[in-house]
């Protein structure tokens, strides 16, 4: 093994081992760890064609005493479920959960990125339906498989700003649809106005709510926040965006520092008034929103990281790393 930990970006790469469980007959086995990424599938497999096909990530961390921890992972089981139940997929146990995700950590243990370097330990759950079938319903097997992959920032340059372009014509879910719950299709939506906006030079797709196109709804691949000038920390309330870990941990945290706090519809016209914008994620933590395009506009929130975002960002990682107190007993040791 080789790697070099302060270059990483949000790449994949083999691991020691990726997890697997197999859901038949009504239940859970019992898991096992396997050292290939490959997956025997029938051409007809459900995931394939009708999209039971769902996923989750999450990080574990090298902390400052040398300890790994996984951030809050008791959210993404239960998420993974919100999702299950959904797209009528078994229910997974949090307890099999939690285990998938120590085993496979523990497994892979030498990949977690040392202390200092930025880096994490990246936890892809993926869960499908793999019974054959040609007639549409829900499928009677499915696979849960936990990957990890060592990682660093998800956009190039670390927590310098990047720009986002709202897009206008196309949506990532449908009013009532799918938005809320993290199924593969919902990217898929997203590739092509994520391209769109990759054109006109911006590494991020803003998203509206696909019902009326006035509301901020999210990105692509995180959640919006932003920071109004008398210091509120806005983000928005919309049935078709992704309740985030991420954004849920930094609410918590910006209360703590004596903001307020609203969860909200916001009006695209807002976009005039806020100081700072970012998005937040797992994988993106908290990237700063340099500018936002929108048909002849722009908005401009600068090309640094804000005062108030830099701040959270260090709160956030600093938890994350354990060099702050874990005040609500956000991190799992293995
Ligand atoms: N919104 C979308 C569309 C995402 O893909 C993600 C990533 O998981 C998020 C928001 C952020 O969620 P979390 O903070 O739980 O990673
Ligand atoms: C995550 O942040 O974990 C995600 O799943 C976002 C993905 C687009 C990388």
């Amino acid at each position: 093994m080789n790697i070099e930990w302060e270059k990483l970006g949000f790449e994949f790469r083999p691991t020691k081992s990726n997890i697997r469980y197999v859901y038949d007959d009504g239940k859970w086995d019992d898991g096992k760890l396997y050292t290939t990424y490959d997956i025997t599938l029938s051409v007809a497999s459900n995931c394939l064609h009708y999209g039971q096909a769902a996923f989750e990530g999450l990080k574990a961390f090298r902390c400052k005493d040398g300890k790994v921890r996984v951030f809050r992972p008791e959210e993404n089981a239960k998420r993974l479920n919100s999702t299950c139940r959904h797209i009528l997929m078994p229910e997974v146990p949090e307890a099999l959960f939690l285990d998938a995700v120590k085993r496979v950590v523990r497994d892979n243990i030498d990949y977690v990125p040392p202390y200092g370097t930025g880096g994490s330990l990246y936890i892809r759950p993926v869960m499908i339906g793999t019974t054959p079938q040609i007639g549409i319903s829900s499928s009677r097997r499915y696979e849960l498989i936990l990957l990890v992959v060592p990682v660093g920032p998800y956009y190039k340059g670390g927590i310098k700003p990047v720009n986002a372009m709202i897009s206008d014509d196309m949506d990532r879910a449908a009013p009532h649809g799918t938005g809320h719950i993290k199924i593969a299709g919902n990217y898929a939506a997203s590739l092509y106005p994520s391209k769109v906006a990759k054109e006109h030079g911006c590494q991020v797709a803003l998203f509206l709510d696909p019902k009326t196109h006035e509301f901020i709804d999210e990105f692509g691949t995180s959640n919006f926040l932003a920071i109004t000038k008398d210091g509120k920390y806005v983000t928005p309330k919309s049935a078709s965006v992704l309740p985030s870990v991420t954004n849920k941990s930094l609410m918590q945290l910006a209360a703590d520092l004596g903001m307020p706090v609203e969860q909200r519809r916001i009006n695209k016209a807002e976009l005039a008034d806020f100081t700072e914008v970012g998005a937040c994620g797992t994988a993106v933590v908290i990237t700063p929103i340099g500018k936002i395009f929108y048909r002849d506009q722009v908005f401009d929130y600068g090309d640094t990281i804000g005062p108030v975002l830099k701040k959270l960002y260090e709160v956030m990682t600093g938890t994350q790393y354990g060099e702050l107190p874990d005040r609500y007993g956000w991190l799992m040791e293995l």
